[in-house]
């Protein structure tokens, strides 16, 4: 198989994938080892996997997406998800949002897959997925002032304190959103995790293009009910753990 005939297929090429050196000043997470999750599909994924993800999916490359394009449609709003996971919230919302195209961004293959799944067999046409590492997607794959919204859901806490730095949520990466957000555009981020909790507390106004909206936000201009109780946070509910989130506009 050559490729680009795995690259229809959702196949990482082995290595390291593309890390963009940032020279902000600011901080970028770097995955380092966990960049490249592998992971194994049923026989049925698979197949619906090989028939449906050449339309639906792409991997992380120096390509602009025509987003126009992808979704058969012009002057749709667009809202990218980094860290679907499993894509439990991004299937519930999406038939809410119809009007709205949807790209989950996952590093994680049975999770897009069971995505794939959840979209085909629910009949539910706005949703697209990127796999790949969602910094790299987004400072390539996606134009400056092109988005409506970005949402980050529950993202990996990285409990130890020498893991901090792996934490999606700071700097750089915040100032990589608002770069590619619209004015007037939306970041919503969900954790369940007290110690994430506090370290977003301390970011929220670092970032001077993201005016902070806190939680609610009545007049927010997208949908920002998640629908469900996701694996991650019914497990943190278990634990009697909060679930805080938090609404920014792009100015
Ligand atoms: C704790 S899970 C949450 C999944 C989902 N949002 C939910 O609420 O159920 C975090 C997910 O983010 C993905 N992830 C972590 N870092 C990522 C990155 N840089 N780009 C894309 N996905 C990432 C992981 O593979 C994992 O599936």
């Amino acid at each position: 198989m050559n490729t680009s005939d795995r690259s229809q297929i959702g196949e990482m090429p082995h290595g390291r994938p593309p890390q963009t050196e940032f020279n902000d000043g600011l901080d970028y997470p770097r995955l380092g080892q966990v960049t490249f999750r592998r992971g194994t599909l049923t026989e049925n994924q698979q197949a619906l996997f090989d028939e449906h993800w050449p339309r639906m999916g792409t991997l992380l490359e120096d390509r602009v997406i025509d987003i126009d394009e992808w979704f058969g449609r012009s002057g749709a709003k667009t809202i990218v998800e980094i860290g679907s996971g499993t894509g439990t919230s991004t299937a519930a919302m999406a038939p809410l949002e119809a009007d709205t195209n949807i790209i989950a961004v996952e590093l994680y293959k049975p999770g897009l897959a069971k995505l794939l799944g959840s979209a085909v067999r629910g009949g539910i046409d706005n949703i697209r997925m990127v796999r790949g590492d969602g910094i790299e997607v987004l400072a390539r794959m996606f134009e400056p002032e092109s988005l409506d919204g970005i949402r980050v859901f529950f993202p990996d806490p990285w409990p130890k304190a020498r893991h901090h730095k792996r934490r999606i949520i700071q700097s750089g990466p915040l100032n990589l959103f608002a770069s590619r957000l619209k004015k007037g555009g939306v970041l919503h981020v969900a954790t369940d995790h007290a110690g994430y909790t506090e370290w977003i507390n301390e970011l929220v106004n670092v970032e001077p293009s993201l005016e902070f909206k806190g939680w609610p936000w009545p007049e927010c201009p997208q949908l920002t009910d998640r629908q469900v109780i996701t694996k991650f946070e019914g497990k943190g509910l278990d634990k009697d753990h909060v679930i805080t989130e938090y609404l920014w506009e792009k100015i």
